[in-house]
């Protein structure tokens, strides 16, 4: 009887830095960051693509990392929030600090990659339900646009405080 191949190797950027490893192929990308690479920044949650707070970019786009295989990312760049800042914070960071938008803190690694990929989407005119996707960003459309982001602790009106603020939306 042939021996199932039960791992493969994955080659992946995280935060600029390049990493090639040998993984389970069922080892999602959650999994692969916290216990692999040292990236404990990335929380989770449900575990089951309800909650948000394992938000990643890949190649600049978010995802839910618990929802991907690691082998599935072959080859891609991966960006937690711990590389999101440079010398100083990025942006939409200093912008939850400076608008107290969290309070245990845990999903707020996701709120934030998941705003900065949110922007994004914006930016490329990607619709929504609540408008057509073009022009300012009010709090329904930001509101709608982070639904996949859940905060257990309700810090949700200063969330949105800060994404407005980024945006530079009214
Ligand atoms: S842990 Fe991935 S969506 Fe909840
Ligand atoms: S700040 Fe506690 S879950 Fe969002």
């Amino acid at each position: 009887m042939t021996v199932p191949e039960l791992s493969s190797t994955v080659r992946l950027m995280v935060n600029g830095a390049p990493h090639t490893l040998a993984v389970d192929n069922r080892t999602t990308l959650l999994d692969l960051l916290r216990d692999r690479l040292d990236r404990p920044g990335t929380k989770k949650g449900c575990d089951h693509g309800q909650c948000g707070a394992c938000t990643v970019l890949l190649d600049g786009r978010r995802v839910n990392s618990c929802l991907l295989l690691a082998v599935a990312v072959d080859g891609r760049e991966v960006t937690t929030v711990e590389g999101l800042a440079d010398d100083e914070p990025h942006p939409m960071q200093a912008a939850f600090l400076a608008h107290d938008a969290f309070q245990c803190g845990y999903c707020t690694p996701g709120q934030i990659c998941s705003a900065i990929g949110m922007l994004d989407e914006l930016a490329a005119g990607w619709p929504s339900v609540v408008s057509d996707g073009v022009g300012h960003l009010d709090d329904a459309e930001i509101r709608e646009r982070m639904a996949g982001n859940i905060c257990r602790c309700g810090a949700y009106v200063n969330i949105v405080a800060a994404i407005r603020e980024v945006a530079g939306g009214d």
